[in-house]
């Protein structure tokens, strides 16, 4: 164990490629990347035409030779090839260059903790595919606890969720490792397209995929909480016409279409409750649960936690990148040696 954190010591950058937003670390740089994990391509040539936020932002508004495509999906690499060129892209030439300068490239990556081989696979091989010669593979879990100071290496538990754009991850952990886990296959992706369909159904409105952030925005603060607003105007395109209305959505029935999908969360969190020994769950009861992950800024999704468990609930400092930030004090070796069950998979 200790090994692979000497082996994570060695290596040159890390890559955080999620369903949502893809972050890269270079040792020495650090977190150099963080740009949505999407291509536009022209169909016509197979040209790369876009990556990132420029990518993101011609999602339903292309042309039919161009494709926005997203090249990791449920936090697996589905199309390898287009991952690579991707992060080719997003790396840009001068960071490019000054990696293949390394006489042995390494990388690491972090992986979901129930991922399957193929995928494991898969991850590995996007980054061989971009010159390392060896790829050591951390669970998210144990990359996003360290990247948000948690002491996961004390004979103490702590709980962590990652709330990411496909999944949701519950983990209990204690002494470096993984004591009992569970993923719950609701994120952020699930919320927003729980908004979509509760305008189309309630109020007939077609809300542009890209409105559901700025909507959220718009009730964020304690918005979506009751104490928020209780009314807000929302602009979309009719069902039936197809022309341009705004409607005014009581704030209240958009956190009841937000909070159904998330009481799944709840059932994982017994789950993973249930399934730890009774000593570790009364550490948890004082010390609580940290949330990491985007969509642990879904507001008042802590609120709901906090009501449903009467445990306390964190959002760590940085939530979105907490795990690409643990990556990146393992490569840097600012973690101590103490066992860490990490992982590693060389080429
Ligand atoms: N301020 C915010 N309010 C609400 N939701 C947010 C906010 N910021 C990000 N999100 C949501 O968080 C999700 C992205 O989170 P994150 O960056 O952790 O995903 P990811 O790492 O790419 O996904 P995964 O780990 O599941 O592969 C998106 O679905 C986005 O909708
Ligand atoms: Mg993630």
């Amino acid at each position: 164990m200790t090994d692979s954190l000497e082996q994570l010591r060695r290596c040159h950058f890390a890559v955080d490629l999620g369903a949502a937003r893809t972050r890269v670390y270079v040792k020495g740089a650090g977190l150099v990347v963080d740009q949505p994990s999407v291509a536009a391509v022209n169909m016509r040539t197979g040209g790369l035409i876009a990556v990132g936020e420029l990518a993101e932002q011609m999602t339903g508004r292309t042309p039919g030779y161009i494709r926005v495509v997203r090249p990791v999906s449920g936090g697996t690499v589905v199309d390898i090839d287009m991952a690579q060129r991707m992060l080719r892209q997003l790396l840009g030439e001068r960071l490019r260059r000054t990696l293949r300068r390394k006489p042995r490239l390494r990388a690491a990556a972090c992986t979901p903790h129930d991922a399957d081989p193929l995928a494991r696979r898969a991850a590995v091989e996007t980054l061989v595919g971009l010159g390392a010669w060896r790829v050591e593979l951390v669970d998210t879990l144990i990359a996003a606890a360290v990247g948000c100071g948690l002491p996961v290496q004390r004979p103490e538990a702590t709980m962590i969720m990652v709330c990411g754009a496909a999944a949701t991850q519950v983990a209990v952990l204690s002494l470096g490792s993984v004591v009992s886990a569970e993923r719950i296959p609701v994120g952020g992706e699930v919320v927003d397209h729980a908004i979509v369909q509760y305008l189309r159904h309630a109020h007939e409105l077609v809300l542009p995929s890209q409105s559901v952030r700025p909507l959220q925005l718009a009730l964020s603060g304690t918005g979506l909480t009751p104490e928020g607003p209780a009314r807000t105007e929302i602009h979309g395109r009719d069902v039936a016409t197809g022309l341009a209305r705004s409607v005014h959505v009581d704030t209240a029935t958009v956190r009841n279409a937000v909070q159904a999908p998330l009481t799944a969360v709840l059932d994982g969190i017994g789950q993973v409750l249930r399934d730890c020994p009774p000593d570790l769950v009364a550490d948890l009861a004082d010390r609580g649960i940290m949330m990491v992950g985007g969509s642990a800024l879904l507001p008042g999704f802590d609120h709901m936690l906090r009501a449903a468990t009467g445990m306390p609930v964190h959002i760590a400092e940085r939530p979105d990148v907490c795990a690409a930030l643990g990556l990146g004090a393992m490569l840097e070796g600012r973690i101590e040696p103490v066992g860490l069950d990490l992982d590693s998979v060389s080429t």
